[in-house]
């Protein structure tokens, strides 16, 4: 079949809440580590989200918003809890919105995965610490009690009321990648014994009533979507099954967008890792798995992971197997990406796994990460992204900014 993925990508998206994206491409979440010292955004990030904006990307989302300032994922994440950075949210919201570009905050808590040089005590569903290489990088967690759930559900909505004061255009609850909300729905790391774990359905609530807090905040009319994880990758842990049930139950209240991603950082398949380091053959990671959720949902769904190519982009949605072409790190490297793909310019993406050839290595620095911050930094200093810059030269420079603490993991 011959297809033009410039046109079929520049259809507009309705949403089941009325709002309307202008066309099928948006740029995932990524954390920038670009916060101020005290977590307010900063105008650098003003002019990151201003480069995507004008690129022409119609759906923009923010790397991860924490929403207590007590659980990082990162020393530089920005943190909304209160309306003292309205200002600050504001000229950010303005920057991302330029261009007709929908720009939603992606809500986090990283629960267990808080680095132990940022958090002494973390907390999750249940009081069970990482096992193997990671552990030393993550102090054992405490279980939060009922009142800190009922507090962080709170907490959640809040800060989507804020941003949307702000002029954000919609909320990403993320609730992949193995942060506090995946830790819920895991039967491996929630082994709770009252009304938040055991049963799926038990396990689910607590996003369930964030997404209803959420909602009750922000009114109808408002976009809130999900990040969710197709599994978990771990023995024991979060199946297909599973979060295909999460799935029709947040469809059945209303979502409005799906994002499908997979694994946690102990098992990375969200950049098509395996946990052994080897990558991923073929394009779109969980493209197989969304062909199934696809047949019992009408939810808007969107995957995120490996898209590589304009031409795949296009036939998973001329296809109807997806609505929206999540991307991530070719969006690091290059802004203007969807303008050139919408414009009909047949695009091959240049990313490629990055590695030092030295698994420790790569592993204790997150060197990956790491590499796609520095691009992002240079956006939101006016400077040229650098697609050719050595993995080693990343690490040099992550020691010179940083010092050895990078071998601690700053991001889980
Ligand atoms: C530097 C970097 C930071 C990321 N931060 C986040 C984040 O804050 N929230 C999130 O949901 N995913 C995050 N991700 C994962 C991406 O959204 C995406 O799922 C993953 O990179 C796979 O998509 P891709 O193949 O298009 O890069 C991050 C990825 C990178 C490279």
């Amino acid at each position: 079949m011959s297809i033009n993925p410039g046109r079929i990508l520049s259809a507009p998206l309705s949403l089941p809440c009325g709002a309307k994206i202008k066309n099928r491409l948006c740029k995932s979440a990524m954390s920038e580590n670009l916060g101020a010292v005290d977590h307010r955004p900063t105008s650098r990030l003003s002019r990151l989200y201003e480069k995507w904006a004008n690129g022409g990307v119609g759906l923009c989302i923010t790397g991860n918003i924490m929403v207590d300032s007590r659980a990082l994922g990162e020393p530089r994440n920005v943190v909304v809890e209160n309306e003292s950075i309205l200002d600050e949210l504001t000229a950010w919201a303005s920057s991302g919105t330029q261009n007709q570009t929908h720009l939603w905050a992606q809500l986090n808590h990283p629960g267990k995965q808080s680095p132990s040089t940022l958090s002494p005590e973390p907390v999750a569903p249940s009081a069970i610490p990482f096992e193997g290489a990671l552990q030393k990088f993550f102090n054992p967690p405490r279980a939060l009690t009922e009142a800190e759930i009922l507090d962080l559900i709170a907490r959640f909505a809040k800060t989507a009321g804020i941003v949307k004061q702000a002029g954000f255009t919609g909320i990403q609850i993320h609730a992949a990648h193995g942060y506090l909300i995946s830790q819920f729905h895991s039967p491996h790391h929630n082994q709770r014994t009252d009304d938040w774990g055991g049963s799926l359905e038990n396990r689910m609530r607590f996003v369930l009533e964030i997404y209803r807090a959420i909602r009750k905040t922000v009114g109808k009319k408002f976009p809130v979507g999900i990040k969710l994880n197709s599994s978990d990758f771990m023995h024991g842990g979060f199946t297909e099954d599973e979060s295909l049930a999460v799935a029709e139950v947040l469809a059945a209240e209303g979502i409005d967008l799906i994002e499908i991603s997979g694994g946690t950082y102990e098992r990375p398949a969200m950049t098509g890792r395996t946990a052994k380091g080897q990558t991923h053959d073929g394009e779109a990671y969980f493209l197989s798995y969304a062909s199934g959720i696809r047949q019992k949902i009408q939810t808007p769904l969107m995957i995120t992971g490996g898209f590589r190519t304009s031409n795949f982009m296009a036939e998973a949605v001329a296809d109807n197997r997806i609505d929206l072409v999540g991307l991530a790190r070719p969006m690091a490297i290059d802004p203007d990406l969807p303008n050139k793909i919408l414009s009909g310019e047949a695009y091959t993406s240049t990313v490629k796994p990055l590695t030092t050839g030295i698994p420790i290595i790569d592993k204790m620095a997150l060197l990956e990460v790491t590499w796609y911050e520095q691009q992002l930094k240079y956006m939101a200093c006016d400077q040229p992204t650098r697609p050719n810059q050595s993995i080693w030269f990343s690490l040099a420079k992550t020691l010179v900014e940083n010092g050895f603490q990078v071998f601690q993991k700053r991001r889980a």
